[in-house]
């Protein structure tokens, strides 16, 4: 049983993209897998298909239907704002256990599962607990998906911080390349890896077709998952 929790810097850096990757990389390597996304926030029930669980979904080879979703997102609100403001204006809370224990009620001998998280590591779940909080809980290492812009280095040594702060583990970086980047991947990843060179850091191009992978580097071996 080996579980990662596909974390980030911050919202729309890449965490779903990792995640749909990976899940197509594992199942080409015939292993078991499943994927999660417990939160998730910004849900659409008339445009089901933009969301993260639709895509995660699709990957599986599952059909998108209420059943299916209930099963990978229990959580989900309507507005697109952090998920402690998005409970609120829906008169709910999150209750960080209840979470941490769907997650681990998916954990199965022989089976690798991928959670993806939300937003970024510090982003509030209720009035005093973090995704951290969540990730610390459920015990998994973190994949940690940063990008390659100008002000990531300092973003993700915080990130790394924050990570030791609460005893949590990292399995590897996922540097995936900004849009119109300034800062080469190269750098990036030289610079960050001085800093921490107890887990790789593997790099993520700009994917030109997204449904197809072409060209997509074998993130799951780089990362040790595979
Ligand atoms: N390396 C890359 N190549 C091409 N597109 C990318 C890359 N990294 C991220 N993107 C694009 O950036 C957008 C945001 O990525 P994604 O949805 O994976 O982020 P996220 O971290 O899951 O966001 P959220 O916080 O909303 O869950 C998507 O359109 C995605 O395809
Ligand atoms: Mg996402």
């Amino acid at each position: 049983m080996r579980t990662f929790f596909i974390s980030g810097t911050g919202t729309e850096i890449g965490k779903t993209l990792v995640t749909t990757i990976l899940l197509r990389q594992i199942r080409m390597a015939k292993k078991p897998v499943e994927a999660i996304k417990p939160i998730i926030t910004g849900f659409d029930e008339n445009n089901l298909y933009k969301t993260d669980t639709a895509m995660i979904l699709n990957e599986l080879g599952r059909e998108v239907s209420k059943d299916n979703i209930d099963q990978i997102s229990p959580w989900r609100f309507k507005e697109a704002i952090s998920p402690n403001l998005a409970a609120d204006s829906e008169g709910r809370s999150l209750i960080v256990e209840k979470v941490a224990a769907f997650c681990k009620s998916k954990m199965h001998r022989d089976q690798i599962l991928l959670i993806e998280g939300i937003g970024g590591g510090m982003v509030p779940l209720n009035d005093t607990e973090t995704v951290l909080d969540l990730i610390a809980k459920v015990g998994a290492p973190i994949v940690l998906v940063v990008g390659s812009y100008l002000g990531t280095l300092s973003h993700t040594l915080t990130a790394f911080q924050a990570v030791s702060h609460y005893g949590i583990k990292i399995a590897g970086v996922v540097i995936s390349e900004s849009y119109k980047s300034p800062v080469s991947l190269i750098e990036t990843q030289r610079t960050l890896s001085k800093f921490r060179n107890q887990f790789p850091f593997v790099i993520l191009p700009r994917i030109k077709d997204i449904k197809e992978f072409t060209d997509v580097p074998c993130i799951a071996s780089e990362l040790g998952i595979l």
